[in-house]
């Protein structure tokens, strides 16, 4: 499988094809330009010509308040609602009766919503929410399957001005517990259950745990009926969503809000063991997700637009529920597994909804590889026009087979960078105008000034490696980390002075092509998963046995890169490689993280040492463990003592 190097030898480049180009939003690279140009000579211009295509009900005064950088305000003074402009302002136009939203359930099931309908229900559970105590300024939690529902959830809460935080489903009972505590929800909305390669997953049960572990600001639960499963009920507390909407009227005026409004807080890891709670607001992010909508999947009425995203990641707020339908598309839902029952899940729905574009993961993109071809063969996937990938550095390999397998060489590729931050798409071909190169996410979009730079924020030459920065605010970018400003500061505006600071290194090619290198923190990318090495750490030592512990990534052919985990344990509880207890530690500690946060942080290797390298200072030396995790420059066995001491040593000097 391909690494840097190879991926920066790629150099095959490809052409906008002519039949795309020509219907396209943007059709050649000098219109590009021109957008860019314009974007950078006269933003406010710019910006305010994007989002006076909203209805405002009240209209800003300025475009943009940096006068407080790096607190900005956008779209100052203007007042809004999300949901009118997703939803209502569609209803008078023929998109009244065109589906919104087009969802399949891993058992088969399908169900429609047109733009008419998704208002009315997102009207009744917005009553409902307002009948259960929900008023403008309260949180909402949602830790729901990937089932309708949640986006009505999602949208009701925005309808009434409440602050929503999506929690993927499969996040751990401890994960809620403490991302639900530091939102401060009244409410949670789950279901008992979802659908996962043929298994319930469990979430109500989860939720209460949660709850019993304390959760002293939730007041009510409502549970979707999903999977028919029992659960435990709190009388009092916990109330069937059948409950909630019942006898609700299915009117519900949108509440302006400020442009400033905090429209969702979404936890991300970060380089502590502490998750933060990412806030965006509601002027800004609609303008920034709708407008990247558009240029980037080339929007138009016809499409049927599938981005494989759960809504409990960024992606999926921005890229299945409010670009899509700020837009007026049709947006595809579906709620399970990609195998299930069979590889050919995905060809298969593509095939049978006639989807017209795709946008998934280097992560998915690779294990459809490695299923083979023969799965995508079989299907008739002659409706899509354009392809997408997110989360990770593509390796050429990975990207040319998309191109042939599941775009039929006849499907431009965009290769989205962005961020749980940022909001939306900051680097990205346009598909009818951009020339692509396998492995680069090319081009930064109109508004958007990426750069690379040393550390001390000088830009370096083209080809050389460095830190990316983006060297302007733009509207969906995210404006503080809930409850702790001065870490929205320091993170990610005081490492290079007056840019912000993405955690990733990137390289500019003659071109002014973007390759992205990946995380330079002690951040990992798990099948386009972002992990903290800290937040594992955290959850390690959390376990009794455990003296110490440090995570690393290593490369993994399928996922990206995979999770090593190097462990001391306390006095007393070491274990002997040769009797199994080792074997049998490793897999109790492997468990204990996926209780602690979910499956997705897991560890593939556990291995224990009785000692870890550090410098005088005390601090981990996680290159030396990243290369023994991934068996670069060292042989045989290196994760005992001698070695590791040896190696230190070795390396103390360059560390410090
Ligand atoms: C990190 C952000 C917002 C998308 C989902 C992940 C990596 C994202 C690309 C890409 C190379 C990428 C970066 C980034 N990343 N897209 N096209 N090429 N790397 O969101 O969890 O906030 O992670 O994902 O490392 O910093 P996230």
């Amino acid at each position: 499988m391909a690494n840097i190097t190879s991926i920066l030898k790629e150099d095959r480049r490809f052409e906008p094809p002519r039949a795309f180009a020509e219907r396209a939003h943007v059709g050649d690279l000098a219109a590009y330009h021109a957008a860019y140009r314009e974007s950078l000579e006269a933003p406010d211009e710019f910006w305010g010509r994007i989002a006076n295509a909203f209805r405002w009900t009240k209209p800003w005064t300025e475009v943009l308040d940096w006068s407080a950088a790096p607190f900005a305000r956008w779209f100052v003074g203007g007042e809004t609602n999300i949901t009118d402009n997703c939803l209502d302002r569609h209803l008078a136009t023929a998109r009244r009766d065109k589906i919104a939203i087009l969802w399949e359930g891993e058992p088969g099931d399908v169900r429609v919503f047109t733009y008419a309908e998704l208002h009315r229900e997102v009207c009744r559970f917005a009553n409902a929410l307002t009948r259960l105590g929900i008023t403008k300024g309260d949180t909402i939690v949602l830790y729901m399957p990937m089932v309708p529902e949640l986006a009505i959830a999602m949208l009701a809460a925005a309808r009434i001005g409440a602050t929503h935080s999506v929690i993927f489903g499969g996040f751990s009972a401890t994960a809620v517990r403490d991302r639900v505590n530091d939102c401060g929800a009244k409410i949670i909305v789950t279901a008992d259950g979802g659908y996962r390669r043929g298994q319930v997953v469990p979430l109500k049960a989860a939720v209460d745990e949660a709850l019993l572990a304390g959760c002293p600001t939730v007041e009510r639960v409502v549970v979707l009926s999903r999977t028919k499963t029992e659960t435990a009920w709190v009388t009092g507390r916990d109330v069937h969503w059948a409950d909630a909407v019942a006898g609700v009227s299915t009117d519900c005026a949108p509440v302006a809000v400020d442009s400033e409004h905090p429209l969702f807080v979404l936890y991300t890891s970060g380089t502590t063991g502490k998750p933060k709670g990412v806030v965006h607001t509601t002027g800004g992010y609609m303008v920034g997700t709708a407008y990247t909508s558009k240029l980037v999947f080339d929007l138009r009425d016809d499409d049927v637009y599938w981005c494989m995203a759960d809504i409990g990641w960024v992606t999926g707020h921005s890229y299945v529920v409010y670009g899509p339908l700020a837009n007026g598309a049709t947006t595809f839902m579906y709620e399970g597994a990609p195998n299930f029952p069979e590889p050919d899940r995905f060809w298969k729905m593509i095939a049978k909804h006639r989807v017209s574009i795709f946008y998934t993961a280097p992560t998915a993109i690779r294990a459809f590889m490695r299923w083979g071809d023969a799965w995508p063969s079989q299907h008739d996937l002659s409706s899509l026009r354009l392809l997408g990938t997110v989360g990770e550095p593509i390796n050429p390999e990975a990207w040319i087979w998309y191109r042939q397998k599941i775009g039929g060489e006849r499907c431009p590729i965009v290769d989205t960078w962005w961020q749980t931050e940022t909001g939306a798409i900051m680097i990205s071909p346009l598909p009818g105008a951009t020339p692509t190169k396998p492995g680069s996410a090319t081009l930064p979009l109109p508004g958007i000034v990426p750069e690379v730079v040393d550390k001390d924020g000088h830009a370096v030459p083209d080809g050389s490696g460095g830190f990316l920065v983006i060297r302007r605010p733009w509207p969906s970018m995210l404006r503080t980390i809930h409850g702790d400003p001065e870490r929205y500061q320091k993170q990610y505006w005081s490492q290079i002075a007056g840019a912000y600071f993405t955690g990733d290194g990137a390289r500019c090619d003659a071109d002014g092509y973007f390759w992205i290198m990946g995380r330079i923190d002690d951040v990992i990318n798990v099948a386009g998963h972002r992990l903290g090495t800290m937040e594992i750490e955290s959850a390690l030592v959390a376990h009794p046995a455990v003296a110490e512990a440090a995570v690393v990534g290593r490369p993994d052919e399928l996922k990206g890169q995979g999770i090593v985990a190097f462990v001391t344990l306390c006095a007393g509880r070491s274990v002997s490689q040769s009797n199994g207890a080792a074997q049998k530690m490793a897999d109790e500690l492997k468990s204990h993280v996926a209780k602690e946060i979910g499956a997705i942080a897991r560890p593939d290797e556990i291995r224990f040492t009785d000692a870890l390298p550090k410098t005088r200072s005390g601090k981990i030396m996680r290159r030396l463990l990243g290369d023994i995790a991934a068996n670069r420059g060292t042989t045989g066995d290196t994760t005992t003592l001698e070695d590791l001491s040896v190696l230190a040593k070795l390396r103390e000097q360059d560390e410090e």
